[in-house]
C-alpha cells in the first residue's frame, strides 16, 4: 500500500475524514497505520490517560522507522535523490544522495556507532552543522534503536553540557566547525568545553567539515573519517516497540531548565508522514525544501522523517537566506525546481526588507505549495509571501504546531482548504483543538478567543519529558484537567478557522526560537554584579519578538556600558548568541506585589511602549519604581 493513498484530495473529503477521526479515532488511525511497514501488528490502536499521562499508540506493534524509509522505498526509488545538499557557499559543490546512497551511508554510520559501543536505548547527542552527515547520524541512531538528541549548533557549551547530562548521552557527534554565511564557528572547541564534566560521555565522534586543525584528545575523540567509511554498508535494523523512544529534543518552557521532549517510534512515524503528505499534497517526484535547521523540531519532522518516509526528495541547506545575497533562497528554488517550500515568518520579513528585485529575478514557477511555520505571521508578510513567492497561485499553508506535538496540528491542506491571511485554518484529521476560557471551560461558540488546548491524543504527541515524568504532567496536563495545554492563545472565527495569537505563558519566541523568560533571567543573574532581573518579550518588526531585560545591578552608574557587555557575554556563554537581549535597562528596583511577585504585565507594557495603559499600580510594594522605569525606558 502506498502512502499516496493517504492523501486527501478535496475539501469535502477532508471534512469527511475529519468527522471520521473524531467519531471513530481508533478505526481512523488503524487504517492509516496499516499503510506502513510493521514487523508485528498492534494489539490495540490506542490507550490513554491524560491525568497520569499514559498514552500508548499501536501497542504490541514493532517496527523500525528506517525500514519504512529505506527497505520500503528502495525497490522503486533506489536512484531517486533522497537528499540534495546545498552548501553555504556558492563556490562549494553541492551533493546529492540517492535513496540507495543514503541507505548505505546510514548503515555505515550505524555500524560505526555500534563499534563505538552504542546500542539500543543509548542516547546519542548530535551537535552538527547542516551537513548531510547530520541527517545520516540521526537515521543511523534510529537504525540501531539509539535515541538521538540533536542540539542546535548555536547553543553554548553550557547549554550543550546541560543537555548531555540530562540525557546521559554516551556519545557526542560533532564537527571541527561550521560555516554560516561569511562566518565560521569552531564547534569542536565548544564540545571540548561541554564534555569536561559529563561522566556519561564515552566518545566524541568528530567530522571534518572545515579542515581545521583541531585539538584532538585521543582518549575521547574518534575521527569520523577513520571509523565510518570503512564500515559495511549493511546493517540490520533493530526491531523497536511502537512506544520505544525515537528521540529527545530539548525545548524551553516557562519555568526552569529546558525539557527533553520525548517522541516514540510508531506514532511519530505515522503522523509525520501523514501530515507531510497531506499539508504539502506531496506527489511522487516532488522536491521538498524546508529551510529550518535540523536542530529544531521542524527539521526533524519536515526535512528528515516526513519527506523521507514519503519517498520525497528533501533539500538540506547549510547556509542563511542572505548569503551571499538576499536572492539565495530563490536561486535555490530555481536551481532544484523546488515544488514545496517551507520557511519561517522571520525569514520572510527579513527578505522583504530587501525589496522585490532579489525575488523577482528568479524563476519560481516550479512552486506548488508554500508554507510558513514557527511563529505568528503578520498580514503584510503573508501577502508579500503569497504575491512575490507564491505568485498568487500557490496556496500559503500556515503550519501551527510545537516541539511537543511532533507534527503539524492546524494548517491549510495544499490548495484544498479555504485561505485566510494570518489564520492557520482548520485542524488536521485526528486533531481535536478546543479553546478554554479563564475558568477552564470549553468555549463552544465561534468568533471567540481562548487558551488553545487539545482534548484527545494524537499519534505524535509528547510522551514524557526525559527523566522527569511528573514535570511533563505538571507542565502540560495539570493547568486544565483532561486537556493538553499548548501555552498558546488562539482565536476562532465564524467559520471555525483558527488564528494563533501567540504564547500566553512566559515563553518568548524570537525569530521562531523559543526561550523561557526564567531561563534568560537565570543566565543574566549568573553575572556576579547582577542582583536580579526580569525579562519580557516585545514586538520586533523582523524577529517577531525581541528580548527586553530589566536589570538591578551593583555596577556603578557610569560603568553601565561595561555592565551591559558583561551581561551579553554571560548570556552568550550560558545559552548562546540566539538568546541575547536586544535592550537592557538598568533599574533601581523591579515592580513587585506585596507578596514579592514581579508584575510582568507592567514590564511588558513598558517594553511594548504602551505606557499610557499600565493599569493599576497601587497594589505594588513600591509604585515609584514604575515611574523611574517608564522615565528611563529604551
Ligand atoms: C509558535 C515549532 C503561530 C507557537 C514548530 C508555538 C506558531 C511555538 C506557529 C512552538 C504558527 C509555531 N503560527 N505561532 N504557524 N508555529 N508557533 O516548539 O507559539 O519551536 O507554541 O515548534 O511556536 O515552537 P516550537
Amino acid at each position: 500500500m502506498s502512502l499516496q493513498d493517504l492523501k486527501i484530495k478535496t475539501f469535502e473529503e477532508y471534512q469527511y475524514q475529519y468527522q471520521k477521526s473524531v467519531n471513530q479515532p481508533e478505526l481512523f488511525w488503524d487504517e492509516i497505520a496499516s499503510h506502513f511497514t510493521w514487523k508485528k501488528k498492534w494489539n490495540k490502536v490506542l490507550s490513554w490517560d491524560f491525568e497520569k499521562l499514559d498514552v500508548k499508540w499501536f501497542e504490541g506493534a514493532t517496527l523500525n522507522i528506517t525500514e519504512n524509509i529505506f527497505e520500503r522505498n528502495l525497490p522503486t526509488l533506489k536512484d531517486t535523490p533522497a537528499i540534495i545538499w546545498e552548501p553555504n557557499s556558492t563556490d562549494t559543490e553541492n551533493k546529492t544522495l540517492t535513496y540507495q546512497e543514503l541507505y548505505e551511508a546510514v548503515n555505515q554510520c550505524a555500524n560505526a556507532l555500534k563499534a563505538l559501543g552504542v546500542g539500543k536505548g543509548d542516547r546519542v547527542c548530535i551537535y552538527l552543522p547542516m551537513v548531510s552527515e547530520l541527517a545520516i547520524s540521526v537515521l543511523a541512531c534510529a537504525r540501531i534503536g539509539a535515541v538521538h538528541s540533536v542540539v542546535f549548533a548555536g547553543f553554548s557549551a553550557t547549554s550543550l553540557s546541560d543537555r548531555i547530562i540530562d540525557a546521559e548521552a554516551k556519545l557526542v557527534i560533532t564537527a571541527d566547525g561550521l560555516r554560516r554565511g561569511a562566518k565560521t564557528v569552531a564547534l569542536k572547541e565548544v564540545v571540548d568545553e561541554a564534555v569536561k564534566n559529563t561522566p556519561s560521555v564515552e566518545k566524541v565522534l568528530v567530522l571534518n567539515v572545515l579542515n581545521e586543525n583541531i585539538q584532538f584528545n585521543p582518549s575521547l575523540d574518534v575521527k569520523w573519517e577513520e571509523i565510518v567509511p570503512q564500515q559495511s554498508t549493511e546493517c540490520t535494523a533493530e526491531e523497536m516497540s511502537s512506544e520505544d523512544y525515537l528521540f529527545i529534543l530539548y525545548t524551553s518552557g516557562s519555568t526552569g531548565k529546558p525539557k527533553g521532549v520525548v517522541h516514540t517510534c510508531g506514532g511519530y512515524m505515522v503522523y509525520t508522514a501523514y501530515s507531510f503528505t497531506n499539508v504539502y499534497q506531496y506527489t511522487p517526484g516532488d522536491i521538498h525544501w524546508c529551510t529550518a535547521d535540523i536542530g529544531w523540531i521542524t527539521g526533524h519532522s519536515y526535512i528528515i522523517y516526513g519527506p523521507l518516509l514519503s519517498g520525497a526528495t528533501t533539500v538540506m541547506f547549510e547556509g542563511i537566506p542572505t548569503y551571499p545575497d538576499a536572492g539565495r533562497f530563490w536561486e535555490i528554488v530555481e536551481k532544484y525546481k523546488v515544488n514545496q517550500f517551507l520557511t519561517a515568518p522571520t525569514a520572510i520579513r527579513s527578505l522583504m526588507a530587501f525589496g522585490e528585485e532579489p525575488v523577482e529575478k528568479y524563476n519560481l514557477s516550479s512552486l506548488k505549495v508554500i508554507g510558513t511555520v514557527g511563529e505568528p505571521i503578520n498580514e503584510e508578510a503573508w501577502h508579500w509571501y503569497a504575491k512575490h513567492v507564491g505568485k498568487d497561485v500557490c496556496p500559503v499553508v500556515d503550519n501551527w504546531w510545537q516541539t511537543e506535538t511532533g507534527g503539524i496540528m492546524i494548517s491549510g491542506i495544499g490548495n484544498l482548504s479555504p485561505q485566510k491571511p494570518t489564520f492557520a485554518g482548520y485542524p488536521l484529521p485526528g486533531i481535536q483543538p478546543v479553546l478554554l476560557n479563564q475558568s477552564g471551560e470549553e468555549i463552544q461558540e465561534h468568533e471567540v478567543e481562548g487558551y488553545l488546548c487539545v482534548k484527545f491524543p494524537w499519534p505524535s504527541m509528547i510522551r514524557t519529558t526525559y527523566g522527569d515524568h511528573q514535570r511533563c504532567i505538571d507542565t502540560y496536563f495539570s493547568n486544565y484537567k483532561g486537556y493538553y495545554f499548548t501555552g498558546d492563545g488562539a482565536k476562532r472565527d465564524a467559520d471555525g478557522m483558527y488564528r494563533i495569537i501567540g504564547r500566553i505563558d512566559d515563553v518568548i519566541n524570537v525569530s521562531g526560537h523559543r526561550f523561557g523568560t526564567a531561563e534568560i533571567e537565570n543566565a543574566i543573574n549568573e553575572d556576579p554584579q547582577i542582583i536580579e532581573s526580569a525579562v519580557v518579550g516585545y514586538p520586533h518588526p523582523i524577529k517577531g519578538q525581541s528580548i527586553y531585560a530589566f536589570v538591578v545591578s551593583d555596577h556603578p552608574i557610569d560603568k553601565q556600558d561595561e555592565a551591559r557587555k558583561s551581561i551579553l557575554e554571560t548570556v552568550t556563554n550560558i545559552i548562546g548568541k540566539i538568546a541575547l537581549p536586544e535592550k537592557i535597562q538598568f533599574v533601581s528596583g523591579l515592580p513587585k506585589t506585596r507578596s514579592g511577585k514581579i508584575m510582568r504585565r507592567i514590564l511588558r507594557k513598558v517594553a511594548e511602549g504602551e505606557i499610557e495603559s499600565l493599569g493599576d499600580t497601587s497594589t505594588l510594594l513600591d509604585p515609584s519604581v514604575v515611574e523611574e522605569i517608564v522615565k528611563n525606558r529604551i
